[in-house]
């Protein structure tokens, strides 16, 4: 066994998770208390001398049968606080007991050190290519009255600033008990004046960057929506008060988990930093039967030494490397033309046609059949569960379309929506028991549409039995998944009301059976993750799906913001990207085509527009986007990427992408408003080699590595608004 990135030195007690990045450190404490030391840059060891002060405090109480006051599971840095143990903070777990009480008292039992990463059943998570590559520290503490057991794990990767977190709870007592909220991490911070970055939003306008200090108290940030949700990402940044792109210290925490989430962050009495990610504990009850176990999620913890861009980096590279599993991971993402801003609801084969035959002349590799194919679902309020085709769109079938399709030379996407049902539709007409809904009370539509109780195996199976019927065909080269609305009215009606606790929990369980039932079937099918855009943008959804549809916002300013906070977590080729109309449909904005092409092409670029519509001179900037964009793809999405200006603090916004080597970057500057006598902008680049001369791929012109990212070029001055520079640059030494 090869055990050296973790260490447990007997005489102080402490676990040490290190590579030559970063250290994390804990410690067994009195009473058999799990304290947390430290996490971040590396250290080679660890002296006892700095361990947390000892100091009798008012009303913060002491270890059962102790008369050390000085020793209180209040005021120490713990790795997991639970229910009913002298610990005010905000606890990690509770449980609720046959006798009523939710007393639970951690101790420490034991550890053992695994190589590589043991997977997490039935949920997403982080892997391991081989085992040298990563260690796990399982710690078990233990309850001892009632014998319920909590697995902590820790793994710690060899070559990235990463630790992962999840619990396992066991309940090795003789008595069924509840797990009322079972977190699955908690760290605690000493004397640092963080401050807490988001990504809060809405329908259309998702994942904005907000960063606020933290006062004195418990500040949440959750879903109870069923999903990870557009109104708040389940991600969280921890940073100082001078960290800026590319200085200082920032923590990221990421959980791999498409569902009812919650981010607890509290400073204490004391000014320290407490935080809790895990399952939202509202409406979660989850009953734990002698020998049972429940597996929480993970959470991703990303160290940066070196400000925002270095932990969005890292988690790129995570999530891309080692939390997506499809083989389109790393393929070129095709360039794809999507019919429902073209046209909506009304279409058939024959409309659709001359879009295809257009979209060949153009270059684009992919058409998608979006939403209204099948059932007779001429609008919204019918036909989800209906997975068949409607004939009078496509006389032939299905299949005949997808000939032709392909016949062009094009690929061939199709649009589900598989947890939904219409009371318009057959479904519910033979099986209006699948509909989810409380017993004796009506459900609340949401787009005029409701949830299938997923969370019944016979409900997944009936989609299931309907997608492969159309799927086995072999004629569809990609899906994207959407789902247009919220959980509510929630109830399984497979289990006994002491159980309903579960429901939401089991809906994701059962969302990602489902899913993974279907991409391990279809490994040749590119899957997109979609709900009403960004409602399900985790990295849960990446486990499955290598690719998400960012926003149902198009507009290439909307998208700036919408991108740019995106990228703090995500990385770009997982981010679907399209150019529309002008004036936008969800916003009314006018923006030139180019910018509208730039703004796409951070992400994979496709098109959502009536091709046949464009004129001779649009249709030509799109030959040539879609020409330039095969140029340039690999790097744009898959190069380390930069932010360099954030739209969210002024009137530019700007990126760049570099190659692996260093020897081909992109860069895009984008300006807002246009000002007469505007200031002289600068762009700086980063990530160059210094030592090399670039060339500007359109003007020819030569630069210093060095000189590009120390003085950097002028912008030129916009004349209108919201105009776009692309710049390409390849090494010449
Ligand atoms: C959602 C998606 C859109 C489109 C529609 C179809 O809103 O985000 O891209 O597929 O559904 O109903």
């Amino acid at each position: 066994m090869n055990h050296e990135l973790i260490t447990f030195d007997q005489e102080q007690k402490v676990f040490h998770l290190h590579n030559d990045k970063i250290s994390y450190l804990l410690a067994i404490e009195d009473g058999g208390t799990l304290s947390h030391l430290y996490f971040g840059k590396r250290v080679k060891n660890y002296h006892g001398q700095l361990r947390y002060p000892r100091r009798d405090r008012g009303f913060s109480g002491n270890l059962p049968g102790s008369l050390d006051r000085t020793f209180s599971r209040d005021s120490i840095l713990k790795e997991y606080s639970t229910a009913g143990e002298m610990d005010y903070h905000t606890p990690a777990a509770i449980v609720r007991h046959p006798d009523g009480a939710n007393a639970l008292f951690l101790t420490y039992q034991s550890y053992r050190i695994e190589d590589g990463k043991p997977d997490l059943k039935g949920l997403p998570h982080a892997w391991v290519k081989n085992k040298n590559e990563a260690q796990t520290l399982i710690i078990r503490l233990e309850d001892k009255k009632s014998q319920l057991d909590f697995d902590l794990y820790y793994t710690i990767y060899r070559d990235r600033p990463v630790v992962t977190r999840s619990v396992q709870v066991l309940n090795n007592g003789q008595e069924t008990v509840f797990l009322e909220k079972a977190a699955s991490m908690q760290i605690d911070f000493a004397d640092r004046n963080f401050e807490v970055i988001t990504l809060p939003g809405a329908h259309a306008n998702e994942r904005h960057v907000e960063r606020e200090k933290i006062g004195q108290g418990i500040h949440v940030y959750s879903s109870i929506r069923g999903t990870s949700s557009h109104q708040m990402n389940p991600f969280l940044a921890l940073v100082d008060p001078e960290t800026t792109e590319n200085n200082g210290d920032a923590y990221g925490f990421s959980l791999v988990y498409s569902g009812n989430h919650k981010f607890e962050v509290e400073r204490d009495q004391f000014n320290q930093i407490h935080l809790n990610i895990g399952i939202n504990d509202f409406n979660f009850k989850w009953q734990l039967a002698p020998k049972a176990e429940f597996q929480t999620p993970e959470v991703l913890m990303v160290y940066s030494a070196h400000g925002l861009n270095q932990m969005s980096q890292t988690f790129h590279r995570l999530i891309h490397d080692r939390i997506m599993r499809s083989k389109f991971k790393d393929q070129l993402r095709p360039i794809v033309v999507n019919n429902w801003e073209a046209t909506y609801f009304d279409f058939d084969e024959d409309k659709l046609r001359p879009i295809v035959d257009k979209a060949k002349d153009l270059g684009i590799e992919m058409f998608v059949l979006d939403d209204g194919w099948f059932g007779h679902r001429d609008d919204d309020n019918s036909s989800l569960g209906d997975w068949y085709v409607d004939h009078k769109k496509f006389p032939k079938g299905l299949g005949h379309f997808a000939d032709y399709v392909h016949h062009q030379g094009l690929k061939f996407g199709l649009w589900f929506e598989p947890e939904m049902i219409s009371y318009d539709s057959d479904l519910y007409r033979q099986h209006p028991d699948y509909l989810m809904h409380v017993p004796g009370r009506k459900p609340s539509p949401s787009r005029n549409q409701y949830l299938l109780d997923l969370g019944r195996k016979e409900v997944r199976d009936n989609i299931y039995e309907q997608m492969i019927k159309i799927l086995d065909g072999g004629k569809i080269d990609y899906i994207k998944w959407d789902m247009n609305r919220h959980l509510s009215d929630i109830y399984e009606a497979d289990l006994p009301a002491d159980r309903q606790g579960e429901a939401y929990h089991r809906y994701v369980l059962s969302y990602y059976d489902l899913l993974d039932r279907l991409v391990t079937r279809y490994p040749n099918i590119l899957f997109e993750g979609c709900s009403g855009g960004g409602g399900r943008f985790d990295a849960g959804q990446a486990y499955y799906t290598p690719q998400i549809w960012a926003s149902d916002n198009s507009d290439a300013i909307a998208r700036l913001v919408i991108q740019y906070g995106t990228s703090l977590v995500y990385p770009q080729s997982m981010m679907t990207s399209h150019v529309s109309v002008s004036p936008n449909e969800q916003n009314g904005r006018i923006t030139p085509f180019d910018t509208r092409g730039a703004v796409a092409m951070w992400g994979d670029l496709g098109y959502e527009l009536d091709l046949t519509k464009l004129s001779a001179a649009d249709s030509r900037k799109v030959a040539k986007q879609v020409s330039k964009y095969k140029k340039i793809r690999q790097i744009t999405q898959y190069g380390k990427f930069y932010r360099l200006k954030s739209p969210m603090t002024g009137n530019q916004c700007a990126w760049m992408t570099v190659s692996p080597d260093q020897s081909e970057a992109v860069v895009t500057v984008v300006d807002i408003m246009a000002y007469a006598q505007p200031y002289c902008t600068k762009t700086k680049l980063m990530g160059l080699d210094p030592s090399k001369r670039y060339e500007d791929v359109a003007t020819q012109e030569i630069f210093g590595g060095d000189e590009l990212m120390n003085l950097g070029f002028y912008d030129p001055f916009a004349n209108g608004d919201f105009q776009a520079k692309m710049y390409h640059f390849k090494a010449v030494d």
